[in-house]
């Protein structure tokens, strides 16, 4: 059609839960949309595509992040690791396993996203990264239920399952 260009694309290889990706993506998409609407990974959850509610929080290279804010194609070489990723074969993660113990989730569709944080998240704490909850000392980090809610509040849960979102993840930091 006259005066619309056609997208551009680019070539990314990605491993993504542990499987080498070769791919040839339009260079506006985004990490979350290429999991979901491309490779059948639908275990992130779009929920504002804004960067608002962390619904879509994956790994990428160990860290967390918002999949609808990454562009696929600035993390050509990346690791990604979505829920579908984090638990080993048949064995849940621990922070599964104490996320159904604890009941903490309802409709479960910030859950994936909550479970993607928490697990980066306790990786930030085991390095000794502080938080603004964090006193002030070379003292390390005492994961307290404040330090898990200031840690996690990137993750919105609409049923408002934190009563149990914060046990369940002090659960799994301290089994
Ligand atoms: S969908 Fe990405 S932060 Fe809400
Ligand atoms: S369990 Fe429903 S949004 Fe969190």
């Amino acid at each position: 059609m006259p005066g619309i260009e056609p997208p551009v694309l680019a070539e990314v290889r990605l491993r993504i839960n542990g499987i080498d990706h070769e791919l040839t993506i339009d260079t506006r998409i985004s990490l979350l949309d290429l999991l979901r609407e491309h490779l059948d990974l639908t275990g992130a959850k779009k929920g504002c595509d804004h960067g608002q509610c962390g619904a879509c929080t994956i790994l990428i290279d160990g860290r967390r992040a918002n999949g609808c804010l990454a562009l696929a194609v600035a993390h050509d070489g990346a690791e990604i690791v979505s829920i579908e990723g984090l638990a080993e074969g048949e064995e849940l993660h621990p922070l599964q396993r104490a996320f159904i113990e604890h009941d903490a989730f309802q409709c479960g569709y910030c859950t994936p996203g909550q479970l993607c944080s928490a697990a980066a998240m306790l990786a930030e704490v085991r390095e000794g990264w502080p938080s603004a909850v964090t006193p002030a000392g070379d003292g390390g980090v005492e994961l307290s239920d404040a330090e898990i809610r200031e840690r996690m509040n990137g993750n919105l849960c609409r049923c408002g399952a934190y009563a149990n979102i914060v046990p369940a993840i002090a659960e799994a930091a301290h089994p």
